[in-house]
């Protein structure tokens, strides 16, 4: 075998109103370098990743071997060296990168000839949503939905002519706890008015009319007026960011990032602005990622 290297986008989701339905590949990256050994060994080369004591509770490991069982297979030992600029528990798709990892891992290793479709199906069944891992596999912004006959159907925008800035703090909020405060339940009247706004904000963002995109991305229902209080410093970020023209604000996924689009070649201009402002957090400029998954040959 020889080694191969994969690359996975960071991503935001929801982007307001496309709860668990949305989602974006941002230019920070997972990356893996794979060779053929005669044991499993993980290699982590960042302070961003967890840490592990055996092979075995690896969480890339678990998701290929995962896979690999469902398809009655085993997984060759490798030596994997792993790299990572997506920072955990923040709102940035860490764990959407690395189940699709683990995937792409299992379909290189196992050669499952896995087509997009597959690994968006497993993804999301890991996952509990598509809206990171679409993001991930595909790059871009994508629209992605599991339908109640568990159709997993999705939607490339064309490239959105858009700067993005993000404000990510140095405190963790896990999905499962921002995903707590949540109703059960909306009433007709309610989902009606949200799935509006959101029809609202992917038409605005396909047509290219930013500021209807970004007034309409603010005023979700699905989420954000329940996680707000989660995230400290939620209406100054919004506020300051709007005041540097940026066309709207929102929280990235669960949280605790939030995420502006800003028009295009404000994006630096802005961030620098609000890193004054917020000298705690580490607010970037970052570029969409087109490409999603990459895999390459790779030299030690
Ligand atoms: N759509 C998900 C949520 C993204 O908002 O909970 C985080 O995994």
């Amino acid at each position: 075998m020889v080694g191969f290297k994969l690359s996975l986008p960071a991503s935001s989701a929801n982007i307001g109103p496309g709860f668990d339905s949305a989602g974006i590949a941002l230019n920070r990256y997972l990356t893996l370098q794979v060779f053929e050994n005669d044991k499993w060994e993980f290699e982590h080369n960042s302070h961003l990743l967890p840490s592990f004591t055996d092979y075995k509770d690896h969480f890339i490991y678990q998701i290929a071997k995962r896979l690999a069982d469902r398809h009655n297979k085993s997984l060759p030992a490798c030596r994997v060296k792993i790299d990572s600029e997506i920072p955990l528990a923040r709102g940035l798709g860490s764990s959407a990168s690395a189940v699709i990892a683990g995937i792409e891992l299992a379909n290189q290793l196992c050669c499952l000839s896995l087509t997009p479709e597959d690994k968006l199906a497993f993804g999301t069944e890991i996952e509990g949503h598509p809206d990171n891992v679409a993001a991930v596999l595909f790059g871009g912004f994508v629209i992605t939905v599991k339908t109640p006959k568990n159709e997993i159907d999705y939607f490339q925008l064309p490239a959105l002519n858009l700067d993005i800035v993000v404000y990510i703090p140095t405190f963790e909020l896990k999905t499962e706890d921002a995903r707590k405060v949540l109703p059960k339940s909306y009433s007709r009247k309610e989902a009606a008015t949200a799935s509006g706004i959101s029809n609202l904000v992917m038409a605005s963002l396909i047509s290219g009319n930013f500021e209807l995109a970004g007034r309409m991305m603010e005023q979700d229902l699905f989420h954000e007026p329940y996680r707000a209080e989660l995230i400290p410093n939620y209406q100054f970020i919004k506020q300051a960011a709007k005041n540097a023209g940026a066309y709207g604000t929102v929280i990235s996924g669960a949280g605790p990032t939030m995420i502006s689009i800003v028009p295009k070649g404000t994006g630096e201009t802005t961030a620098n602005h609000i890193q004054s402002l917020l000298p705690d957090y580490q607010v970037e400029a970052l570029m969409v990622d087109t490409n999603g998954l990459q895999i390459k040959l790779a030299a030690e």
